[in-house]
């Protein structure tokens, strides 16, 4: 009887911190303002340029390696500012292929704002 209600109370200590831990990621509000310095550099050398770092062994020759190189999709079908269906957003947004690379959801919210309301600024 003790120990059943050791281990009850173990797991629901377990289920405790381990949700609150997911949940932390949805509660945070997103930033102000998000730039490539402060949020997006981060997400897309995690996520994406070990494969799209412009090498000519991949079917893609995006490049998502430095802003100069960002710089030069900007205002084409990739990166149209104020669009939410930019390319970009459409590929790595919840529907797209490239999703399963991002961490989460939010990822995609904070590309999603750079780009959409943010102006992909660099900083
Ligand atoms: C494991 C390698 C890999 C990773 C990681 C990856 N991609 Fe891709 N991506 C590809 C390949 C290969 C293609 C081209 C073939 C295709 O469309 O499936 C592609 C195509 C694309 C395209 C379509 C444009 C084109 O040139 O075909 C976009 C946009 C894109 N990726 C964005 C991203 C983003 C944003 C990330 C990070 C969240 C990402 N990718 C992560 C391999 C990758």
């Amino acid at each position: 009887m003790k120990i059943t209600t050791t281990l009850s109370s173990l797991f629901i200590l377990i289920m405790f911190f381990g949700c609150s831990e997911m949940d932390k990621s949805y509660q945070e509000p997103l930033p102000d303002i998000v730039t490539y310095d402060s949020q997006i550099k981060a997400i897309l050398d995690q996520s994406c340029v070990r494969c799209h770092h412009g090498g000519p062994e991949l079917q893609s020759s995006l490049n998502l390696s430095s802003f100069n190189e960002i710089e030069q999709l900007i205002g084409t079908v990739f990166i149209d500012l104020g669009n939410s269906n930019s390319y970009l957003l459409i590929t790595a947004g919840p529907e797209g292929k490239m999703y399963m690379y991002l961490n989460d959801y939010r990822d995609y919210e904070l590309l999603e704002q750079w780009i959409v309301i943010d102006s992909a600024a660099e900083h």
